[in-house]
């Protein structure tokens, strides 16, 4: 569902008319709607109700802290990928026991920082990591709770660039190397074996890969449970799909449908790390046209939004719906009346800057006209960039007839914060030991999780602790 209509001949976010709303704030800007984001989260509980679900809102998709804040009071927790994401969440105020850390490479410090937190689990993903975890737990003198992520090896037939369930992917380890693992965490005193966890891809539209998956993953947990008494959990990622060309993504309640019963009875409890099902349908980027153009056969309208904004479609060639904020709604899709095609683009450098291809568009359409990009609210704002030194959008919040910036746009001062026309040159100071034999990298990881490191990091906008060389003569 969402909550943008066409209503009194222009496009509303809830009851915000969103001409207005680019009149007051300009474009390009991403607009969130707060009761769309809402009634996702209460549709994912309710669907999943009778496994006690954990929803842990995977703010990859989308990390705006003002809307985390709507997650987080809507009884979600978070699944995190990195330091910055763990002090994001921290910072709204997210109970640490209600998150979970991912991600195949998790530093030293990230570690620390996610220990001193004291979250649920580290979604551990290689045989080195859970050495480096064990470790560095052992140091901080804190029990690290982990789930073992496992490839149950299921094509969730999606794009290759987000599937990830596949014994091939980067991510997780198969499932006989899955059982291994978990028994050498069972081994180890300074962790403790929680879950078991998969994550197959991102926007699937079908329930089967869903339910071959959990069957895979819950044989493995019953499997383990004799041995593991605080293995309580499992962990079916996120990846449900949305809509975005038309209605192709069942609804929530049919994904659980057909999972509840595999769970139902195991006593285990669900961890689900939704993303993109919570806040892709509540999101719209909004822009102007700026020109029209003809070239050849091509007709193209030139936007001030550009692939730096929304990079899906240049990424992933994926499709967002396009259309005129003032007039009547799109006709349903494939029933254009002999539109002309369209090529929507941006001002950025490069000939992949582009938000649609081929599409039929209105061809009255003129410079000044306000477009929504719709089903932007997913891996939008958290994957732009200021490609071509262009400030990045605002994002705003709507709830019923009101809105809010959440952040604001950013200006040609924020492009150029901390950096340095005239930095000043020094020499490093290389310490005799380091120039000896070189390490392996995961000894060099293991020695680096016994050395005394400095405290992680506190839920601040500071970055990690880089290199440890120090320079000489640094400008005051
Ligand atoms: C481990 C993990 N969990 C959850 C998600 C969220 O996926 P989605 O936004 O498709 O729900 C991702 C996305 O890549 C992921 O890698």
């Amino acid at each position: 569902m969402d909550d943008f209509h066409h209503k009194h001949g222009r496009l509303h976010c809830e009851d915000v008319p969103l001409d207005r709303l680019a009149e007051a704030v300009g474009t390009p800007a991403y607009v969130y709607s707060v009761r769309t984001v809402v009634e996702h989260v209460k549709r994912l509980r309710e669907a999943f109700a009778e496994l006690d679900p954990l929803l842990c809102y995977a703010l990859k998709a989308n990390g705006n802290l003002a809307l985390l804040d709507v997650v987080r009071r809507a009884g979600a927790g978070f699944d995190v990928v990195s330091g910055g994401e763990l002090a994001r969440v921290l910072s709204v105020g997210a109970k640490p026991s209600t998150v979970v850390f991912a991600g195949v490479g998790k530093t030293v410090a990230e570690m620390e920082q996610a220990l001193e937190a004291g979250i649920l689990a580290f979604n551990v993903e290689s045989e080195e990591e859970v050495e480096v975890l064990a470790a560095v737990a052992a140091r901080v003198k804190r029990r690290a709770g982990v789930a073992i992520r496992v490839n149950p090896d299921v094509d969730p037939k999606t794009h290759t660039y987000i599937s990830t369930g596949k014994k091939e992917s980067k991510f997780g380890v198969d499932l006989e190397r899955g059982e291994a693992l978990a028994r050498r965490v069972l081994a180890l005193p300074s962790l403790e074996l929680r879950g078991i966890q998969c994550h197959i891809g991102s926007q699937i539209t079908t329930v089967e890969p869903y339910v071959q998956a959990l069957e895979k993953t819950v044989a493995l947990a019953r499997k383990l449970r004799a041995d593991a008494p605080a293995l309580k959990y499992v962990d079916m990622g996120g990846g449900f799909g949305i809509w975005y060309r038309d209605a192709a993504a069942p609804e929530i309640a049919a994904y659980a449908k057909a999972m509840v019963p595999v769970l139902r009875d195991s006593g285990f409890r669900l961890i689900l790390e939704p993303g993109r099902v919570i806040v892709g349908n509540a999101g719209v980027l909004l822009t102007r046209v700026l020109y029209r153009k003809t070239s050849g056969d091509k007709r193209f309208v030139i936007t001030d939004a550009a692939m730096s904004d929304l990079i899906r479609p240049s990424l992933y060639g994926s499709y967002h719906r396009i259309w005129p904020v003032a007039g009547d709604p799109p006709p349903p899709l494939g029933t254009e009346p002999d539109l002309p095609l369209h090529d929507i683009v941006g001002p950025v450098c490069e000939s992949g800057d582009f938000l649609a291809k081929d599409r039929p568009f209105p061809p009255d359409v003129k410079a000044g006209d306000l477009l929504a990009v719709m089903s932007a609210g997913a891996y939008g704002f958290v994957m732009s960039s200021q490609y071509n030194a262009r400030p990045r959008a605002p994002e705003v919040l709507v709830s019923g007839a009101k809105f809010a910036v959440a952040r604001r746009r950013e200006t040609y001062a924020d492009l150029v914060r901390g950096e340095d026309a005239r930095p000043a040159f020094a020499r490093l100071r290389v310490a005799k030991a380091a120039s000896g034999a070189k390490a392996k990298p995961a000894a060099k990881a293991k020695a680096a999780a016994k050395t005394k490191a400095k405290p992680a990091r506190k839920a601040s906008a500071k970055p990690a602790a880089g290199g440890r060389a120090r320079a000489r003569g640094a400008r005051t």
